[in-house]
């Protein structure tokens, strides 16, 4: 089969990587979909994470290595003996576990587990944007945050990968949704949803927002250290960004003394959790955006593009069909 494979030495920047014809096709193992891939999208930095570089028992990875956990295509085959509600043929999406090989190729396999059925809406390209940015942000929520009806949240960065599926997830579940970003993305943040959208840079959310049940933190640094205060007494700071841990700004003692709850996770690959984002996605309460579409061919492009300054709002797309 055709893939992009990772042929960096470690895991520097920028990644390299090769376009081949002669893998064989993973052989998925009970519990486990083969499936052929119609896209996946990229994930910057995903060539530095521990989990593309070693196996759960801290070995380093069998080579090749191949990128893109984010996964939209159609079962070819199910495991020898394996019963589900699945079949060959059914179009699905999942994120897949980090520690195998990606969807920068023609076939990938996927835990059951991790599967969902693809929004009857959604054009394959665009639903291999949804599964990591959504779950995270459906994680955060959920999971971390409990969001309620009637409860206040703030979103940072509510026009980026992760935020733009928060910001709309809080509304459809009734909460008062706070926004931040930056001026030129104020208007699209306000047209999915947000009630109110703060320009990080004109204004200190602190001093625009008031009190708020939840944060859902996607920035980091400065803007998660200066979100503790707006948090009430009881309510839950849940940040994603990745080295908030390493920076020390997930403060236990700090959430302690202001009697709030400070959280952070890594997102996980859930299969009914992704069934109900393709519920919300159906009911049309929440939109997918896609920035740019590239063929396998061009997979360095795209993760030049994906990891780059200047892409748009959306995904960056890698689509293997018609390639
Ligand atoms: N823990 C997990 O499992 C998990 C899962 C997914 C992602 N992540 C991490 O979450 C972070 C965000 O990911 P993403 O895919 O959403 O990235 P992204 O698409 O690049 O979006 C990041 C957003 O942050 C905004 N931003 C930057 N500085 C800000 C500030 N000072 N105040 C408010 N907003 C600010 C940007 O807004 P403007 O463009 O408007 O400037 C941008 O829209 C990354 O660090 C990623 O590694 C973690």
């Amino acid at each position: 089969m055709r893939a992009a494979i990772l042929t960096s030495p470690d895991h520097s920047h920028p990644p390299k990587l090769e376009l081949v014809d002669t893998l064989d096709p993973p052989v998925p193992s009970p519990g486990q979909v083969l499936i052929k891939v119609d896209a996946t999208s990229i994930t910057p930095a995903e060539y530095t994470w521990p989990a593309t570089w070693t196996d759960r028992a801290g070995e380093p990875r069998e080579r090749p290595i191949v990128l893109g956990h984010d996964l939209s295509g159609v079962i070819h085959s199910l495991a020898l003996g394996d019963s589900t509600t699945f079949q060959p043929g059914d179009a699905v999406y999942a994120l897949t576990d980090f520690h195998r090989n990606g969807a920068q190729a023609e076939y990938a396999v996927a835990n059951l587990s991790e599967l969902a059925r693809r929004p009857r809406n959604l054009d394959p390209a665009s639903a291999a944007g949804v599964p990591l940015a959504a779950l995270t942000a459906y994680q955060a929520l959920v999971e971390h945050g409990d969001v309620r009806e009637g409860m206040r949240v703030l979103v940072h960065g509510g026009a980026g990968g992760v935020g733009m599926f928060a910001v709309q997830m809080a509304k459809r579940f009734g909460a008062r949704v706070l926004a931040t970003a930056s001026a030129e993305k104020v208007g699209f943040v306000k047209s999915i949803g947000a009630d109110e959208v703060v320009d990080y840079r004109m204004e200190r959310f602190e001093d625009v927002v008031g009190k708020v049940d939840v944060v859902v933190d996607t920035a980091g640094g400065e803007t998660l250290r200066r979100s503790y205060s707006v948090v009430v007494p009881g309510g839950v700071l849940v940040t994603v960004e990745t080295e908030a841990v390493d920076m020390g700004l997930v403060d236990v003692k700090m959430a302690d003394k202001l009697g709030i709850q400070v959280k952070t996770f890594i997102v996980r690959g859930d299969g009914r959790q992704l069934e109900k984002i393709t519920d919300m996605i159906e009911e049309g309460h929440v939109k997918v955006f896609v920035d740019r579409v590239f063929p396998l061919k061009r997979a360095m492009e795209a993760v030049e593009y994906g990891e780059g300054k200047n892409k748009g709002i959306g995904k960056t797309i890698i689509k293997l069909m018609h390639d």
